[in-house]
């Protein structure tokens, strides 16, 4: 008896999990992609990337790592529900882009992600990206 009520149980367990996940939609997420023009703006900490970093990590740690992890891999406490989950920005995918369009993209935001560019000057938007390239995977 108890052991026929354990398997009824088990499967209507079973049953409701496949039936949540199927009601839960997959997110069909275009990729994400800066506008042309944005490869031409310049950063301009390039030259003084010393000057940027300070201000930059600590900008990072106060309003990124919560979603992107404290070292970048996209594991941060608040991403971890997101779909699409938060980027990992020490893939080759992120830090392949210029620094324009990570700019551009930190200032826009794009569902989850916020747009920053209400919330950071652009100066500390900046640093912030000049920050981020310190997170590509060695
Ligand atoms: C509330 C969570 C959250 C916070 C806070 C957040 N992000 Fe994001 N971020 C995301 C999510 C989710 C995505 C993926 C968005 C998408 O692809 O639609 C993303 C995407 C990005 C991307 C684009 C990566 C790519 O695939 O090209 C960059 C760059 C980025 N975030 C940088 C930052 C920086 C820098 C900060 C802090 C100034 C920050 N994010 C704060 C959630 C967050």
């Amino acid at each position: 008896m108890m052991r026929s009520t354990f398997w009824i149980l088990l499967l209507f367990g079973l049953g409701s999990g496949l039936g949540l996940s199927f009601q839960r939609p997959v997110a069909v997420q275009s990729k994400w992609k800066a506008p042309a023009w944005a490869d031409t703006l310049k950063n301009p900490y390039a030259n003084r990337v010393e000057e940027a970093l300070k201000m930059g990590e600590r900008i990072y740690q106060q309003q990124c790592a919560v979603c992107h992890g404290p070292r970048g891999r996209g594991d941060g406490p608040a991403g971890m529900a997101l779909n699409p989950r938060p980027a990992d920005l020490t893939s080759k995918a992120v830090q392949a882009q210029t620094d324009g369009a990570l700019f551009w993209k930190i200032s826009e935001g794009r569902g989850a992600m916020p747009a920053f560019k209400g919330m950071l000057s652009e100066a500390e938007r900046w640093q912030v990206v000049t920050y981020v390239r310190t997170l590509a995977r060695k």
